[in-house]
């Protein structure tokens, strides 16, 4: 276990906790073990998941996922540890704060979809409120990481240009996290689609979009992009005019998976089933903004 997870979980709150639920809890499913941290509030659930396996709590280990490696949490979302979780809780509280603030209730016990999954960061911290989380991607290692960390059959691997998804809803609530910040703009068409048809009616939506300012970072050279000056300011013209710029490094085996901005404007001319609600950001993570959708 990392370290700066080590000082979190040394938290007498948590030990103690941890150690009741090892001495007392049946934890013989994923729900009885979720249900076994959920009384620690959204933090420390996060907190204990992100150290999944710690030795010194066999049966949680054994009954809640195994976080993925530093390597894939760094080299999927850019980020690891302590860091990560702090990023990643901005977006869990900023999706919990909007959808209560419009539906006049809470996620809990919602069914809820992570689309674009990875990994499985946010499965494990939306089980918080839901046992009915579900995740999909149509990368076939991202489905296998979720399952060997045991999310089973909550997850699917979905198609890159989908007709429709692997799962039938509807879905009370759909998120997805750094995902239209990637797609081409048939892809980004084929997805909102797919995913309308999968949302409850009055569902919301929150997916993240890339500002106009990321083609400037990139071309300063602090992304994971080759920093070249004409494509990047291409990518800039492509949003001033468009509200759409697309920059795809590898158009022969993913032509629909590149980097991707949008503008509001263009958002909004291009949703069929769709409205926008409400728009947020993080500066934990200023690249990512928060755009909530509503199913009409
Ligand atoms: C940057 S990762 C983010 C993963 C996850 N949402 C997170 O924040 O940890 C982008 C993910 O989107 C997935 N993805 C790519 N194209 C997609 C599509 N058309 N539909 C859904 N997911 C897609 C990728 O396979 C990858 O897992």
């Amino acid at each position: 276990m990392k370290e700066d997870m080590q000082i979190h979980s040394s938290f007498e709150h948590l030990s103690t906790h941890m150690q009741n639920v090892e001495n007392l809890g049946d934890l013989s499913s994923l729900p009885d073990a979720f249900d076994a941290i959920r009384p620690l509030g959204l933090e420390d659930f996060g907190a204990i998941l992100w150290a999944m396996p710690d030795q010194k709590f066999p049966k949680l280990s054994e009954a809640l996922p195994t976080m993925a490696t530093e390597d894939v949490q760094n080299l999927w979302t850019g980020a690891s540890g302590f860091r990560l979780l702090e990023q990643s809780l901005s977006f869990v509280r900023a999706c919990a704060a909007s959808y209560a603030s419009a539906q006049n209730r809470g996620l809990a016990g919602q069914k809820i979809l992570d689309f674009g999954c990875g990994y499985g960061r946010f499965l494990r911290l939306f089980s918080y409120f839901s046992d009915e989380v579900y995740g999909v991607d149509p990368w076939d290692k991202s489905i296998e990481q979720c399952q060997a960390a045991g999310f089973g059959d909550r997850v699917k691997l979905s198609e890159a240009v989908p007709e429709d998804l692997p799962f039938d809803g509807p879905f009370e609530f759909i998120f997805a996290f750094s995902v239209f910040t990637h797609l081409s703009e048939s892809s980004t068409h084929a997805c909102l689609n797919a995913l309308r048809a999968v949302a409850a009616d009055d569902a919301l939506f929150m997916l993240t979009l890339r500002p106009i300012e990321f083609w400037d970072v990139a071309m300063a050279g602090h992304t994971h992009l080759n920093s070249d000056p004409k494509k990047m300011k291409q990518c800039i013209k492509d949003h001033r005019e468009n509200g759409f710029a697309y920059y795809c490094t590898d158009q022969v085996t993913s032509p629909n998976y590149g980097d991707t901005s949008i503008s509001m404007e263009w958002l909004a001319n291009n949703l069929s089933g769709w409205e926008v609600v409400s728009v947020d950001r993080s500066l934990k993570d200023p690249y990512q903004r928060y755009v909530m959708l509503r199913a009409i």
